[in-house]
């Protein structure tokens, strides 16, 4: 075999939006892709602001000194200024802006914190329904996940969580609003979870971080607000991006921040920039540091995600399927009619609609709609689905 056994391995379990994707391909050369209501992939089609053209073509006609040249690897100060800055209000306390490093991505921040916090076989724990990527970043440093399932509607279950926690638990992952259920966990839930977690390390006799994974924070829906982790725990680890909130997910511009009274903050924070370089990725898109320097607090229109959550999630209950209305993000995660999620998956198929299975996330019983696709897809999809309800929900 060409590759790694275990790349392999990894590449066959996480398959199924791959797997998905290429079913629906065939089906789309098929019968036409407007003949096919794609729910996969999660690639945010609300337009970015104006804003984000304008300022990149006069930060592009300025004549600034080693504009595109090598920079520290945690990013330009002005970028990381600016961040600490915003989320100081965000987070409730005054963030310090050494303890902002700008990354490609929050993938590329969970990573860096990753590398930089994990021995050998620590383990992360995530409470499930949860972005499969998670899984391979935990590895690609050694480290393994462990999954915890989640409380009544996808809440906290923190009895759950106290009891995967070990002696070699590193971490605990949490991202809020969730993909794919589009939960926001309260600010009694992060309090009591910051509280276990100061119990823990004592008793386990080494720092237990929390990392909260946030590039869905702004993608909230009537009013609700996302509370932030600083002030619920003192070692935590904020993981950020531009991907959704501005549309700039192929740009690759995020930052980690880290609390600024976390133990041991200057080491660690050493510790992700060193991290942020031998990964290669040396240092995050210059261009792009420039740019949200000068967009903070910035976003794209949620007013047209919540349009588009409104109608389908109409069209999902009038058709009988047991759903949450999410209140972030833009998945939907409804149960699935069938005990087996995979194969319900594949009979929407049949009605040329594509979903992932829950299984993907963590979630089996469960199936996982994008809902940043055109009006037309879901205005196409809702007497499908009332036809697949009329055969699977009643
Ligand atoms: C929960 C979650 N975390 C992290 C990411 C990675 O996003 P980014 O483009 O910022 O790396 C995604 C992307 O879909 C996500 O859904």
């Amino acid at each position: 075999m060409a590759i790694a056994v275990k790349i392999a391995e990894f590449m066959e379990r996480s398959s199924w939006i791959r797997k998905m994707f290429e079913e629906g391909a065939a089906l789309k050369a098929e019968f036409g892709a407007d003949q096919v209501c794609d729910f996969t992939l999660g690639n945010p089609d609300v337009p970015a602001p104006a804003t984000v053209d304008e300022e990149l073509v006069k930060i592009i006609r300025e004549p600034l000194p080693m504009k595109y040249g090598y920079m520290p690897n945690a990013g330009l100060p002005l970028a990381r200024r600016a961040v600490a800055e915003y989320i100081s209000g965000e987070q409730q306390i005054k963030v310090n802006p050494d303890g902002v490093i700008m990354t490609c991505g929050a993938g590329g921040a969970l990573n860096v914190i990753f590398k930089a916090i994990l021995n050998p076989g620590d383990e992360i724990v995530a409470p499930s329904p949860y972005f499969v990527e998670y899984n391979f970043y935990a590895d690609n440093h050694g480290g393994v996940l462990k999954s915890v399932p989640a409380g009544e509607n996808f809440s906290l279950d923190l009895e759950m969580i106290a009891g995967a926690i070990t002696p070699k638990t590193a971490a605990v992952i949490i991202n809020s609003p969730n993909n794919p259920s589009g939960t926001i966990f309260s600010a009694a839930e992060l309090e009591a979870l910051g509280r276990l977690l100061e119990e823990k390390s004592r008793q386990f006799k080494r720092v237990i971080y929390l990392v909260s994974d946030e590039p869905y924070r702004k993608l909230v829906y009537d009013g609700v607000e996302v509370p932030p982790i600083f002030p619920a725990y003192r070692n935590s680890i904020v993981a950020n991006s531009y991907s959704k909130e501005l549309s700039l997910a192929g740009e690759r511009i995020g930052y980690l921040a880290l609390h600024p009274e976390a133990d041991d903050f200057a080491q660690l924070v050493d510790g992700f920039i060193f991290a942020n370089r031998v990964l290669g990725f040396v240092n995050a898109p210059g261009l792009m540091q420039r740019l949200v320097a000068r967009l903070q607090g910035e976003c794209v229109d949620v007013s047209i995600y919540q349009r588009k959550r409104d109608l389908l999630y109409q069209g999902l209950v009038e058709a009988g399927f047991e759903v949450i209305k999410p209140r972030g993000a833009f998945y939907f995660f409804p149960k699935s009619p069938l005990p087996d999620d995979v194969e319900f998956v594949r009979e929407l198929q049949k009605f040329r609609i594509l979903a992932v299975p829950g299984s993907g996330f963590a979630g089996p019983g469960y199936f996982r709609l994008a809902y940043c696709v055109d009006d037309a897809t879901i205005e196409r999809s809702l007497p499908i689905f009332k036809e697949v309800g009329k055969k699977f929900c009643r």
